[in-house]
């Protein structure tokens, strides 16, 4: 291993799909609230694609804008992978093969992940591993999700929560320590892996009529149960990545967490002692779009110019599996 060579983030990018549906057309919908929704999770509204608008078609359009941002030719690009839980096909072809095609790139490595939310952070980890080990020298990274093909929308215990789109992010080698990611620490427990689940199709429930008619094809779960374990989990994990690389809240100017709950994100950001300014929030009008949220959270603050080349980012997510999984890096990009 080549240890004078590090994993940079070059770039992010990211899209929404146009369709807004907000706390009101839940109402009319699943027996809930706009207030009820806002207290409990910090939700107005979230983003739906539309019906022949696919995972991949999400994906690529959040890549092309990571891909120009990054300066850098598609032929440079040597591997793509793409978190997502809401492939375009369950489970061949890989929804990174199809972004890939999509976008012009052939040739090169891609495949998928499945860490739920996690995946954004547990695809940095993979492309950090690949460039270091000198494997690889620009890596595109994707979380998308079409996560509303698996709501069953008379759930208002999950339907209320979720919506659809993608980030990238162009992963590339440097030379340069300064522009390194610092640290990244992922892990998971399948111990809590019916917490949140997605029963149908798989080898455990097939493709069958009774399947659907019990609707295992949609997304369970144990919201209460999945809320404390995570406000515990992130809390450790994060205070445990900060004192290992000797920093302290107030060296992270953006604390990205996943966005999950308003109310996660306030305890984990409270437990660390980060200020309103630090935390980046997005769960207003995205809601929680899985794999993606991360990313689109970080274009946000890219966009708005907040986001500057050196600032130190704080990730952290939680998700399926169970996993979780949180990193230090700093923006590297223009
Ligand atoms: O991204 C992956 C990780 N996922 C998460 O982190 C999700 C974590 N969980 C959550 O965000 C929260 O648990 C929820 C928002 C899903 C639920 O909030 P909660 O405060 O944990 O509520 P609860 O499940 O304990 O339910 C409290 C009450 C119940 O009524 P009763 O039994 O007290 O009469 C529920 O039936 O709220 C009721 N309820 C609702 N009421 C209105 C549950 N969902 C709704 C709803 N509208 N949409």
């Amino acid at each position: 291993m080549s240890t004078s060579t590090f994993a940079a983030l070059r770039s992010i990018g990211a899209y929404a799909p146009k369709k807004v549906l907000s706390n009101k057309d839940l109402e009319a919908m699943v027996d809930t609230s706009d207030e009820w929704i806002v207290k409990r999770t910090g939700i107005s509204e979230r983003r739906i694609a539309a019906d022949n608008e696919y995972t991949s078609d999400m994906g690529a359009k959040a890549c092309e804008i990571a891909i120009t941002r990054a300066g850098i030719m598609k032929s440079e690009i040597d591997l793509v992978i793409c978190a997502t839980v809401t492939p375009d096909y369950f489970n061949m072809p890989s929804t990174a093969c199809i972004i890939s095609k999509k976008i012009g790139i052939s040739n090169v490595q891609a495949f998928d992940i499945s860490a739920a939310c996690s995946g954004f952070v547990y695809l940095l980890s993979i492309a950090k591993a690949f460039i270091e080990s000198g494997m690889k020298k620009n890596i595109l990274i994707v979380g998308a999700e079409k996560f509303s093909s698996i709501v069953d929308y008379t759930d208002r215990g999950t339907c209320i929560l979720f919506g659809d789109g993608a980030g990238a992010a162009v992963v590339s080698a440097t030379s340069n320590k300064a522009e390194a990611i610092v640290d990244i620490n992922a892990s998971a427990d399948g111990t809590y892996a019916d917490f949140l689940v997605t029963p149908g199709p798989g080898s455990v429930h097939p493709a069958t009529h009774k399947m659907i008619e019990e609707k295992l094809n949609f997304v369970q779960m144990k919201g209460n149960e999945t809320f404390k374990l995570a406000v515990k989990t992130l809390t450790q994990d994060v205070t445990e990545i900060l004192k290992k690389n000797n920093l302290k809240a107030s060296d992270i100017p953006h604390f990205v967490p996943h966005q999950a709950n308003y109310r996660i994100i306030k305890a984990v950001g409270d437990a660390l002692g980060m200020s309103k300014e630090q935390v980046v929030l997005t769960i207003q009008k995205y809601g929680n779009t899985s794999a993606a949220s991360i990313p689109m959270a970080l274009n946000d603050i890219y966009e708005s110019g907040r986001l500057k080349k050196g600032d130190m980012m704080l990730l952290d997510t939680f998700g399926g599996g169970l996993t979780w999984a949180s990193a230090l890096l700093p923006f590297a990009g223009k």
